[in-house]
């Protein structure tokens, strides 16, 4: 017999005969002739109720099954008696797979994050990282559909690489050098040594290698991680971190904000009409008001904003920032904080920033002192997208590099790309783990990571 899923036994219309159940004691109580257990599978936040007879011929030993332990039920399906569920099971037989001792520490007390997250068999199991990873993967699916349905490609942009993508340095180093005595020149180590035969690091980004397939295949996306060695120990920071990005021939900065709104907008509705039940979860317990955040971003436009226009709105609102703001300041959290959450109460769309706090690849605009970039805020979160029209013009292009420091020798590979049938486009990334906390209103993004790694964090 196949084991059917807790999910599907709780959604079917009528009671089956016979049933296959296999998962976790969530508790277990003794009435006087029987056992109630609640049985979780992981497959949904809720249990099926199980009721194991005195009859059984292993009663004794199922009277000793304690929480955490793994079982399989033989049954009968039948209409609950009790109150909160539809169905329960009969045990007809019932088999303990794996016991757990009674250290288990999951016991009906509600643990911290902090606690859960140093525990790793413990976390998953738990309700709340339960349905939070569920989200996670069905997120995931999200994403891929959306792109699907418009015909955008997939493309898998190396996790190794020999370009810093965002030109701010801060990349985790790939070597196979001894660390300890490592080859030298000129008094320097000589990567050309090393295993590429030149300094290599993990990526911070696929962009540059997403445009040569944009520039190719028409519209793409990447979806992978991503590592930053920034050691801002935030809420909102991870040195391991998922991102989506894709990026469209043919393409200026009004089509790359209007993806990137669709997009949003498609990720919560599907989160609304898919994630319901573990949803309901985190409106309850975690952010109340979650649904209602989502609804407002689901159901209205975003705003679109010159940078230019968010630095007077927040120069006149008579509001005292921690950091000041003025024409050329990179915004801080307090700043997108109050523009989405107290002015205009749902997702803006800045754009046009000051060339100096953006970077190189950006496409300059016509004034000559911002580029088509743009970012989209959202309530709770901030940062949600960054993304730009993308400098194709060749001269400008090497210009702004040049400005920022950075040699064009070392991306000869991208420059060539704006040599030979170059055109307008335009891409944007976001960021899956701040997508995961706007849609379960979890505030810190080491709970929405299954494995966070954070600076001095990378247990497990
Ligand atoms: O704004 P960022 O740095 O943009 C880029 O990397 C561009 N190359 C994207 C593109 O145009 N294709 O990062 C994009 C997004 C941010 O808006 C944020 O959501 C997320 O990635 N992000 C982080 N998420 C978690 N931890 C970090 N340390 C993050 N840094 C960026
Ligand atoms: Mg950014």
């Amino acid at each position: 017999m196949q084991r059917t899923k807790i999910l599907h036994l709780l959604a079917s219309e009528t009671p089956m005969p016979q049933v296959l159940a296999k998962g976790w004691v969530r508790t277990r109580r003794d009435a006087k002739d029987f056992s109630f257990i609640e049985l979780n599978d992981g497959s949904c936040l809720r249990n099926i109720q199980v009721i194991a007879s005195d009859t059984l011929p292993n009663y004794e030993d199922i009277k000793k099954i304690t929480t955490g332990s793994a079982i399989e039920v033989t049954g009968k399906m039948v209409e609950s008696q009790g109150q909160g569920q539809k169905f329960e099971i009969i045990a007809e037989n019932l088999v303990l797979l794996g016991g757990a001792g009674e250290d288990f520490p999951l016991q009906k007390k509600r643990h911290s994050d902090e606690f859960l997250r140093s525990i790793a068999h413990l976390r998953p199991r738990s309700n709340k990282f339960g349905a939070a990873f569920r989200i996670r993967s069905e997120m995931a699916w999200a994403v891929h559909d959306f792109f699907h349905g418009r015909g955008f490609r997939y493309v898998h942009t190396p996790i190794i690489t020999a370009s810093d993508c965002e030109g701010a340095g801060e990349m985790f180093k790939v070597t196979t050098l001894n660390l300890e005595t490592p080859p030298m020149k000129d008094g320097k180590v000589d990567f050309s040594q090393d295993f590429f035969g030149k300094a290599a690091n993990l990526t911070v980004s696929g962009q540059l290698e997403g445009e040569m397939f944009a520039l190719a295949l028409g519209d793409i996306y990447t979806f992978g991680p991503t590592f930053r060695a920034e050691n801002s120990n935030t809420r909102r920071h991870a040195a391991e971190f998922w991102m989506i990005e894709p990026e469209m021939a043919f393409c200026d900065l009004q089509g790359d904000m209007q993806l990137a709104e669709d997009f949003v907008r498609h990720l919560v509705r599907h989160a609304l009409e898919h994630c319901a039940e573990d949803l309901a979860l985190f409106n309850q317990f975690v952010n109340p008001g979650l649904l209602d955040t989502l609804k407002n971003i689901e159901g209205n436009e975003f705003v679109r904003l010159p940078y230019r226009e968010a630095i007077e709105i927040m120069q006149n609102s008579g509001k005292k920032f921690e950091f000041p703001v003025f024409f050329g300041c990179d915004m801080q959290s307090e700043h997108e904080q109050f523009l989405t959450e107290e002015h205009f109460k749902r997702p803006v769309i800045v754009f046009d920033y000051p060339e100096q706090i953006k970077a190189f690849y950006m496409r300059m605009n016509e004034d000559g002192e911002t580029v088509a970039a743009m970012d989209v805020l959202v309530p709770g979160i901030g940062e949600l997208i960054g993304g730009s029209q993308r400098e194709e013009r060749m001269d400008r292009l090497t210009a702004r590099m040049e400005k920022m420091g950075l040699n064009p020798d070392d991306y000869g590979w991208y420059l060539d790309s704006r040599r030979y049938g170059s055109v307008p486009h335009a891409g944007f990334g976001l960021g899956f783990e701040r997508l995961l906390m706007l849609v379960t209103g979890i505030p810190n993004i080491r709970d929405v990571s299954p494995f966070p790694r954070v600076p001095g964090w990378a247990e497990f």
